[in-house]
Parts: structure tokens; C-alpha cells; sequence
């Protein structure tokens, strides 16, 4: 993946006020900046519908974030904010209201000899991105003598309809090379290298297929509840929040045969293959679960009915474990269990391919020799790295067998790892489209998870702090198996 150059732009954020703004973008931007990657004629441009904010009350509120987000350097981000930052209202997003951010990109493109180059970030609810992209297109802000590229945040749609539909609206007006649809779970240092790790070293990419792996287990858990996110949440839900998206995409990546080149189409049409290969899932593989009243760390959390803004009988899955199979000849028989949840024990996201056992055992006679697989796991968060674990003789008589670990985090070989933020905007401002999620891919996703969203599943309960309900533990133990980190 060469990079290209970055060129001056302008970098417009669409929802500029907003929380993601305040606590990601900025903070990505300018660190962007203080690196000297950007060039240093790059300008940033908020827009909200706030039209009590100037340029200047807004290089305030910026520099706040800056400072709220943990950017040290005070005097330098003030600097920044007061040469970088402009702010535009957008009113009620009238023609008008359009036309005059044309004038001011324009503005800004003269001032500071800029050649057309322009990225639009949606950082806007879900709801307001069918009228934005349609703005924007109408008064030809999608057209320049330089690029345009849009970034659009997920969610990307709410069922197979209504992506659909967002992506036939967002081609009206922008070509499919110049959309970026964002999940940040792919600029995790760990998920790029999940890549290098499988094509780079031989000694993986051999033993990487049925023949060799017995499961694989995908687990994206979260301590935290649903904050102050209900009226989102409760419309979301697991499947939608969480499923369709970062575990889906994890699942094709682990999963995608060799591509022919490390170029982004090259890439993205082999996980779109992998979501092709899906059988479909079977109800009585999946398991939804809420989270009642319990404890994490010792502390007592509110069951999620009890959470401000939850229906006191909601329905919503905060928990999701489910079993799938991918009918190709790499992976014919291996299951594929995946899990996520709100309030589980603790924040972890990790990937365990547990290799299958040998085919004697040698140690059978031996009190006490129990064998245990080889497990490599794969951890995006919270430490990122890779662990392999392997049976050893212990120095003892008579003979024991211990399991051991080799270790790599990348923290302790590198040092601290970029925000997947920053990785990301990155990639948006040289070009490289192959940590972002492609029109086809996000279709192919929703409609794996179609029936299940239509016809959903019975939702049982299980206690804040838990790895979810018992009857999870019923599709691993169906097939003599237990999840990785329980
Ligand atoms: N926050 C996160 O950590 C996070 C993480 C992942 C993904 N996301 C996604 O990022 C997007 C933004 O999230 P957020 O948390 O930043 O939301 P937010 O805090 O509610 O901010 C929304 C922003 O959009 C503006 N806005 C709202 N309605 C608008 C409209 N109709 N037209 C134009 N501007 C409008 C708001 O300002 P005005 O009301 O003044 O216009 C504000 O600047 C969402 O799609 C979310 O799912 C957020």
C-alpha cells in the first residue's frame, strides 16, 4: 500500500459541533498537523445548523476539545485552531443554505491556494445524511478540479432496505472511488496486521484452513452499558450496533482467501466473497440477551431496562453469540462462533483460532497429561497483540504437560500505537479506500442478518458483569466445545 501524497484540501466536517467531533476528529486532525504530515496549507471547515457560532467562537470551542480530549500543548493548539479551524451554519439546509457553503469553501480554496481538494466527513445522525449528501450535491460541491471524496459514518443504513437505498442516493451524486464508509474498528493497528500476519508468514497462512483449524471464536465485549445513547440504542440494538458491522468485518477478514494484490479493491472483493460463502444463520444458533442489574468491578450497574430513555419492557438485545459456517473449500465444516455484548466483565475484543488437537495421543497414559489445543489469539483491545499458545513438559517427574504462551504487544516492540482515527483520516486524505467498507459489502452484510432482524429471536436475560446468558454457553456446548475467555 504506497501512499500518496497529501495535497492541500480542505477537510469540511458535516455535524462539526458534534461529539464525535469534539472527542475524535480534532484531536486526529491535529495530531495529523503536529506531525507535519498535513500539508500546512490545509484548512478545516466545521458546518452545524448553529448559527449563533463564528469562526472565532468555534476556534473556543475547538480548542476545548483539544483540551478535553487530553491534546497537550496549549499555546500550540491554540495556534492551530486560530490558522486551521473556520466554521460555517448551514441553517435549515435550504438550496440557499448550500449555496452559501459553496461560496465559502471557494473562499477558503483562493485564500489559501487550494486546488479543489475536498473531504466531506458526515459526523451527523443517521437521519440527516440522505438530505446532506442530496445538498451537497445539488449545488456541485461534489464536483472540483481537484478530488472529492465523502466519508460517511455507520450507521450505514438500518436493514437491507434502507442501505440500499442510502447507497442508491449517495451514487447519485458520488462515484463509489470516492466513498469512504467508515468503521473504526478497521484503522486498529492489530486488524491492518491481522493481514500482514496471515500473507507474510508462511508458517500461519499454511495451517490457516480446515485442515488445520479446528474453531474459530470472534469476541467483541464491552464493560460499559449503553451510556446515554437509549434513543439510538433502543432502535439499534446489538445485531445493528454491533453484528452487521465490526464483527462482520472482523469474520471477513479472518476468513478472505490470498488476494491477488494488497491493493483496496483487490482486498475488499475477497471479504465481499467471504459474506457470499456464509450459510445462512440458523435461529437455534443464535442467542440475544439484555443485561439486568448486577455488578462490574464490584460496582452495581442498572439492568438495561432500568437505563433513562429505556422502555421499562424493552425488547432490545444488548448481547448477541451466534454460530456460522462458510461453505468454501478453505473453511467447509470450521464454525465460526461470535459474540458481543454491553456489560460483560470487561472491555475485550479478540479473535482465538483454536488448531485441532493431534491425531493420537501420545500422553494418554500419564496421570494427570490432559492436552489442550493450540490457540493463537488475536487482541484489538484493550492490548493489542498476539498470543500463541503451546504444550510443554514441565521439569518435573513424573512428566507433566503445561500449557505456555509466546507473547507480542505491539506497544511493548513500538511504543504508542495511532488512534484508529487518525489512521483512518489518513487513509481518506492519500486515497487508500481498503480499510473502508465497499457499497457491496454493506449490502452483503445486511442481508446475512435480514431474516434475523425480521424475525428476531428470543431475548434472555443475564446479570451486568456476566459473559452473557447460560444459553449461549448452549452453542459451543452442543459441539463439546466452551468460549475462549469464560
Ligand atoms: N460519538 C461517537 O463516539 C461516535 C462513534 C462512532 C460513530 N459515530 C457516528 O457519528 C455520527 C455523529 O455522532 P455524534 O455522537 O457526534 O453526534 P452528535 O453529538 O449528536 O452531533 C451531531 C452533529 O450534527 C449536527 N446536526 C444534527 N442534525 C443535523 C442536521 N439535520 N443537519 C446538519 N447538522 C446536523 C449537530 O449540530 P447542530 O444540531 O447544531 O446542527 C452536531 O454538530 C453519528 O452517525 C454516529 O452514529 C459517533
Amino acid at each position: 500500500m504506497g501512499r500518496n501524497p497529501i495535497e492541500p484540501h480542505l477537510f469540511i466536517i458535516l455535524g462539526g459541533t458534534g461529539d464525535l467531533t469534539q472527542r475524535k476528529l480534532l484531536p486526529a486532525l491535529y495530531r495529523l498537523t503536529a506531525q507535519g504530515i498535513l500539508n500546512d496549507r490545509s484548512r478545516i471547515l466545521g458546518v452545524a445548523r448553529d448559527s449563533n457560532l463564528s469562526d472565532q467562537s468555534f476556534r473556543n470551542w475547538a480548542r476545548e476539545a483539544l483540551a478535553t480530549a487530553g491534546v497537550s500543548g496549549k499555546e500550540m493548539t491554540a495556534n492551530w485552531c486560530d490558522q486551521c479551524v473556520y466554521y460555517q451554519p448551514i441553517g435549515v439546509g435550504s438550496e440557499g443554505d448550500y449555496r452559501s457553503l459553496l461560496a465559502r469553501v471557494q473562499e477558503l480554496e483562493r485564500k489559501y491556494n487550494i486546488a479543489g481538494n475536498r473531504a466531506f466527513y458526515l459526523a451527523l445522525p443517521p437521519d440527516a445524511f440522505p438530505t446532506t449528501i442530496r445538498g451537497l450535491g445539488q449545488v456541485g460541491l461534489n464536483q472540483s478540479s481537484g478530488w472529492t471524496r465523502l466519508v460517511i459514518e455507520k450507521p450505514f443504513g438500518h436493514d437491507l432496505a434502507s442501505a440500499q437505498e442510502l447507497n442508491r442516493l449517495v451514487h447519485t451524486d458520488f462515484n463509489e472511488s470516492q466513498i469512504y464508509r467508515i468503521d473504526h474498528y478497521l484503522g486498529k493497528e492489530t486488524v491492518q496486521n491481522l493481514l500482514v500476519f496471515r500473507f507474510a508468514n508462511a508458517i500461519f497462512e499454511s495451517l490457516w484452513n480446515r485442515d488445520r483449524v479446528e474453531s474459530i471464536e470472534i469476541t467483541v465485549a464491552e464493560d460499559l452499558g449503553i451510556e446515554k445513547r437509549a434513543h439510538y440504542y433502543e432502535h439499534a440494538g446489538a445485531l445493528r450496533d454491533m453484528v452487521q458491522n465490526h464483527l462482520t468485518q472482523l469474520l471477513t477478514l479472518v476468513a478472505m482467501e490470498v488476494p491477488p494484490s494488497f491493493e483496496a479493491d483487490a482486498i475488499r472483493t475477497e471479504k465481499i466473497k467471504v459474506l457470499h460463502t456464509v450459510m445462512p444463520i440458523r435461529p437455534e444458533e443464535v442467542v440475544l440477551g439484555q443485561y439486568t442489574r448486577g455488578k462490574i468491578d464490584g460496582q452495581e450497574v442498572p439492568g438495561y431496562r432500568e437505563e433513562p430513555g429505556v422502555a421499562p419492557d424493552s425488547n432490545t438485545e444488548t448481547s448477541v453469540a451466534f454460530r456460522v459456517e462458510i461453505d468454501n473449500w478453505r473453511w467447509q465444516g470450521v464454525p465460526f462462533y461470535l459474540r458481543t455484548g454491553k456489560r460483560l466483565p470487561r472491555r475485550l475484543t479478540q479473535i482465538a483460532v483454536t488448531f485441532r488437537s493431534p491425531p493420537i495421543c501420545l500422553f494418554q497414559s500419564l496421570d494427570g497429561c490432559q492436552i489442550h489445543p493450540n490457540v493463537l489469539t488475536i487482541t484489538l483491545q484493550p492490548d493489542e497483540g498476539f498470543d500463541l499458545f503451546f504444550e510443554v513438559k514441565a521439569p518435573v517427574q513424573p512428566v507433566k504437560i503445561k500449557t505456555q504462551r509466546l507473547h507480542f504487544r505491539y506497544t511493548e516492540a513500538f511504543g504508542p500505537l495511532p488512534e484508529a482515527y487518525e489512521t483512518l483520516l489518513l487513509d481518506v486524505l492519500t486515497g487508500d479506500q481498503t480499510l473502508f467498507v465497499h457499497a457491496d459489502e454493506v449490502e452483503a452484510s445486511w442481508r446475512l442478518f435480514a431474516p434475523l432482524l425480521e424475525q428476531k429471536p428470543q431475548v434472555h436475560e443475564y446479570a451486568a458483569g456476566s459473559w452473557g446468558p447460560p444459553e449461549a454457553d448452549q452453542i459451543t456446548d452442543r459441539e463439546g466445545r466452551r468460549w475462549q475467555t469464560l
